[in-house]
């Protein structure tokens, strides 16, 4: 054992693989069961995006949480897994009509719906069904978040979401229709959000979107709020889990609730992001001239967040306890941008060392793909190494 990983195990398992300490998973899903408790009309529901791996999904599921899907195959998982249809939401800009079939014959809790054509095409293929699909607008607050530009979805600019200007117009659509049923407001404003103050910004907003329907006569049963919270992918040994507190709470104290109103959540990375770490070998220690290559078997193919974002990994030699060296972790896509962290310190490196690859566990393996002709990733339980 180092550390937290049973290296010695290992050696029988094809790498790359993910490894998923599912005592740390519990233990989140612990505290946002002790956190949620303080708000009895706060649900949260699983962004399954952020990762579909059976082993976290049923654990999930026992815990008591919804899911929040974004397409026919998230649906599918979600009730594979056990997730009961009517704690399942349904989100995504480009809803098929075949998704939506298969949401309308599972019942699910609801369509956040993304724009007008989208609210007819539910409201046409529920009444082909003889069904009321229940509805929520998701409403582009316009409010920016400190996170990644990739990674903001709350802004005008962005794809997502029903303007707020058109709110009051949608609201009056859904009411002619008779297959739909309107019964809240959806919001997401990005993802890996760590200042709380975006989080009011969007409170407010929200509060305001409230008053303008409130003096229609109109007040929803259901605020979904997203999801966002980020986690710390500098020190995860030292916060491996994210602040549910502060998080719960922010939205309690700057969320304007009407009577008997539910607050939805939609978290994915908080949930999984420090449970998962990508387990690679070194193939090879190639000294450049100005640069020391630890080039090994894992690539952008299964964790393409480096690349795609210039985010950064945690990369812990779990293989070697000798002084620390330089270098660039490097896989062997061909592509350059394949590299995991740049002058990096590790402990000195040699083939067939074992590296982590730290706080993978969201939009990992679900973002993994098989260029070059890759085989996928497969993942593995912490549980699976105590047998
Ligand atoms: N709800 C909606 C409507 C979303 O679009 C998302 C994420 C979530 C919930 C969950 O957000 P979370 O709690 O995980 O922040 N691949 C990117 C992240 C993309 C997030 C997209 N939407 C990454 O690797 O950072």
């Amino acid at each position: 054992m180092r550390g937290q990983f049973p290296v010695e195990k290992f050696k029988d398992i094809k790498t790359p693989f993910y490894y998923y300490d599912v005592e740390l998973l519990q233990k989140t899903l612990d505290v946002v069961k002790m956190e949620t408790e303080k708000y009895p009309n706060f649900y949260v529901h699983y962004a399954i995006k952020a990762n579909a791996n059976p082993i976290l999904l049923d654990i999930i599921n026992r815990n008591g949480l919804g899911a929040d899907c974004v397409s026919g195959g998230e649906i599918n998982a979600a009730i594979k897994a056990g997730f009961p249809s009517e704690k399942i939401v349904f989100a995504g800009v480009g809803k098929s009509d075949q998704e939506i079939n298969l949401s309308l014959d599972h019942d699910i809790f609801c369509f956040n719906v993304e724009s007008i054509p989208e609210l007819e095409v539910i409201n046409e293929l529920a009444a082909a069904k003889n069904k009321v699909a229940k509805v929520c607008f998701r409403i582009n607050p316009n409010v920016g978040a400190h996170t990644h530009a990739n990674i903001t979805t709350g802004l005008a600019e962005n794809k997502f979401g029903i303007a707020m200007e058109d709110m009051e117009f949608v609201v009056s659509k859904a009411a002619e229709m008779k297959n739909v049923d309107f019964i809240g407001l959806h919001f997401h404003i990005g993802s890996q959000i760590l200042e709380m103050d975006d989080f009011i910004a969007l409170c407010k907003r929200i509060n305001e979107l409230q008053n303008r329907l409130e003096a229609e006569g109109i007040t929803v049963k259901h605020i979904n709020v997203g999801g966002g919270l980020g986690i710390d992918y500098s020190k995860p040994n030292e916060n491996p889990i994210p602040n549910f507190t502060d998080y719960f709470k922010t939205y309690s104290e700057n969320l304007i609730l009407r009577k008997d109103q539910c607050l939805h959540f939609e978290l994915g990375r908080a949930i999984v992001g420090q449970c998962g770490s990508l387990i690679t070998k070194t193939l090879y220690i190639k000294k450049g001239i100005q640069k020391q290559f630890c080039i090994v078997d894992a690539g952008m193919t299964e964790l393409i967040r480096p690349a795609l974002y210039g985010a950064f990994h945690l990369v812990e030699n779990i293989s070697s306890n000798e002084p620390n060296e330089i270098y660039d972790v490097v896989g062997p896509i061909c592509e350059s941008s394949d590299v995991f962290v740049k002058d990096f310190e590790l402990n000195q490196c040699h083939r067939g060392d074992y590296m982590a690859i730290r706080s993978a566990g969201a939009y990992g393996e679900t973002m993994a793909s098989s260029y070059n002709c890759r085989e996928l990733p497969k993942g593995y339980s912490s549980e699976d190494f105590k047998k």
